[in-house]
């Protein structure tokens, strides 16, 4: 049996993590969420958590550290501190400094809603409609230094309407998240991987 015990960070709404949650409950993600932290003081994401009696939340003020190392070594302490082994990034509108990534190598996961390579960055969505791509979606990927760029997990593709706008594209891609992102965890915890250059083999 693989350690389970994740932490999730995030800053918004905390859709994801909901989701996740809930599939914990219901028994089809096989994890224990022991740590949520958010940068955000507001983020919903702080509310669903102790609601869901997660045992360490934190909201974590980045003003509060000099710089981004700093922060991120206070994030790492927490998340080990609470015995966690994986990282979840579920929204989390920060870039991780190496120091973090590197204290937990191919653990860390994020959720990216596009279908990567296409559209990196802080907003996928807005990108892809400002492209006329008829297709996008989101992806499920390890981190790694690259901005987006580590190893994909899963995907799963998203069609794009002539009359979208950025909310209704979300909304359709957020559907796909919250099927994919508990999904795709389960699989982490349940089935061994191994990793041929950028490839992911289950
Ligand atoms: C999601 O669209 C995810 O792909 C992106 O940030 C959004 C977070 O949504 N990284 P939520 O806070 O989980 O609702």
């Amino acid at each position: 049996m693989k350690n389970n015990r994740i932490a999730v960070m995030a800053s918004g709404k905390g859709t994801n993590l909901r989701v996740i949650l809930q599939a914990i409950e219901q028994g089809t993600c096989p994890a224990t969420v022991a740590c949520v932290i958010c940068n955000k003081e507001d983020a919903a994401a702080l509310s669903i958590a102790r609601q869901a009696g997660v045992p360490h939340v934190f909201f974590l003020n980045p003003k509060d550290y000099d710089n981004r190392k700093d922060f991120d070594e206070a994030c790492a302490k927490v998340i080990q501190e609470a015995g966690c082994h994986w990282v979840v990034l579920a929204g989390y509108m920060r870039i991780l400094s190496a120091e973090f990534i590197q204290n937990f190598p191919n653990r860390i996961v994020n959720i990216h809603p596009s279908l990567l390579p296409a559209f990196i960055g802080a907003d996928a969505v807005g990108a892809a409609l400002e492209h006329g791509v008829k297709v996008t979606g989101c992806t499920v990927h390890l981190v790694n230094e690259d901005l987006d760029g580590g190893p994909i997990l899963a995907q799963t593709s998203v069609e794009v309407f002539d009359d979208d706008n950025w909310h209704t594209l979300h909304q359709r891609i957020q559907v796909e998240e919250h099927r994919l992102f508990p999904e795709t965890i389960a699989r982490l915890l349940t089935t061994d991987f191994t990793i041929d250059g950028r490839c992911i083999i289950w």
